[in-house]
């Protein structure tokens, strides 16, 4: 499954209003930034809003700008990305812009939604009824492996926001400030109560544009368990651009590895032959910059770009065990180990013998594999 890049993009007031109470939509940004936000809807392969957004502003989502529109279709895109809202109950009115404007739309809901919009909404409209409840993963799923998406940008509104991010499903934050106030408590915010992420997102980037303010924020706090987050694909790119670091071998594999505590802080990073050690492995350098007695540990993640060695020769324990010891209970990682220098190595079956949690990032397989290729099998050799 190929979940695509997430965008989440929202213009805030000052006092954090999505919008105002009133029937008309609050405009909260400038030109400068309404340009700024077409310039990213063409660069988006697909647009989402979810349906109390269709509702209450019925907005067109399209790209305006007539030479971003021609450059998409020059490089083989569809001139208009795919619109996508999400809707439980299928409460929507066929006459609204959204289905009368731009390319190809689909419409994510449940079986109930479905059974409701039957024969309601133009015939061009896809319908994908996901059974009785919406779930996030499903739709970006579908999204990714059916409809070949790749970079996805939700425009809000509060609620379809809000279940992104806490289900750490936002590959990225992209917050517009505008300098107004809207001091109406029944007026939607940005986002709603319950459980987030926990930690410090890390902003990235600030830029003004005309009067408001862009921040742009990334996830850092790792996913839980088996599932794999947002965040923890930031940390295997990491991984991965650690591996490129590596100085080159024709005995060892370049291996990047970082470890993050709970909360996103990122603990210690490493890669393989680090500091002139000719054997060093990467999960082994970077453990070896902490403390054993760290409390941080035992609710770390390990994001290697290669899965931890189960057995070598260069040193008397290998990483699955030296990640086990240290107390570390979950590991990230993006390419199991081939048989080049040991046959039927297991590191990621030694770990889960022993509780933790492993894993893989299939998505990452190649750019775990660049550094390496030397000592691959020409492709289409096993
Ligand atoms: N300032 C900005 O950048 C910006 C951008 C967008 C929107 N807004 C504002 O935000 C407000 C709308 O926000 P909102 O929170 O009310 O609505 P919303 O997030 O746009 O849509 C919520 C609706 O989407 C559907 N939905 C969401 N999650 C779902 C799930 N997991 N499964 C199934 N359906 C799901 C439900 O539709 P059903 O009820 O049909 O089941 C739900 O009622 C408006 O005032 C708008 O102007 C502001």
């Amino acid at each position: 499954m190929a979940h695509p890049y997430v965008l989440l993009s929202a213009a805030v007031s000052l006092d954090g209003f999505l919008d105002d109470a009133g029937p008309e939509r609050l405009l909260l940004s400038g030109p400068e930034d309404f340009d700024r936000v077409d310039e990213v809807r063409a660069g988006s392969d697909a647009i989402l809003v979810g349906a109390g957004t269709l509702r209450t502003d019925n907005p067109r989502l399209l790209v305006g700008s007539a030479e971003r529109r021609a450059a998409r279709t020059a490089a083989g895109l569809p001139e208009y990305p795919l619109k996508a809202t999400v809707s439980a109950s299928g409460d929507l009115d066929p006459g609204a812009r959204f289905w009368h404007t731009g390319g190809a739309k689909i419409v994510y809901t449940t079986d109930r939604g479905a059974q409701r919009l039957h024969g309601l909404l133009p015939a061009d409209v896809e319908v994908a009824a996901l059974g009785p409840e919406v779930e996030w993963r499903a739709v970006l799923a579908h999204l990714g492996d059916a409809k070949g998406v790749r970079r996805l940008m939700v425009e809000g509104g509060g609620r379809v926001h809000t279940q992104l991010l806490q289900q750490g499903l936002a590959d990225e934050l992209q917050l517009v400030v505008a300098p107004l106030f809207v001091g109406d408590t029944d007026a939607p915010r940005m986002f709603g109560p319950g459980a987030y992420p926990p930690g410090r997102m890390r902003l990235v980037e600030t830029r003004p544009v005309g009067d408001v303010v862009l921040m742009r924020y990334v996830p850092t706090a790792p996913g839980t368990g088996r599932q794999a987050c947002a965040a923890d694909r930031r940390w295997m790119e990491t991984a991965c651009e650690l591996a490129v670091q590596c100085p080159p071998s024709r005995t060892a594999f370049s291996v990047g590895a970082v470890i993050v505590a709970a909360d996103g802080t990122e603990l210690a990073r490493a890669h393989s032959r680090e500091g002139g050690d000719p054997v060093v492995h990467a999960e082994e350098a970077a453990l070896a910059k902490l403390d054993p007695a760290d409390p941080r540990l035992a609710t770390a993640t390990v994001y290697s770009s290669l899965e931890p060695c189960a057995r070598r020769a260069s040193r008397p324990a290998p990483c699955a065990r030296l990640i086990l010891d240290a107390g570390v209970r979950r590991v990230v990682t993006a390419w199991r180990e081939p048989d080049t220098f040991v046959t039927a190595a297991d590191g990621s079956g030694v770990l889960a013998a022993e509780g933790a949690d492993v894993v893989v990032l299939p998505e990452y397989e190649q750019r775990a594999k660049a550094p390496n290729t030397h000592l691959l099998p020409p492709p289409g050799h096993s």
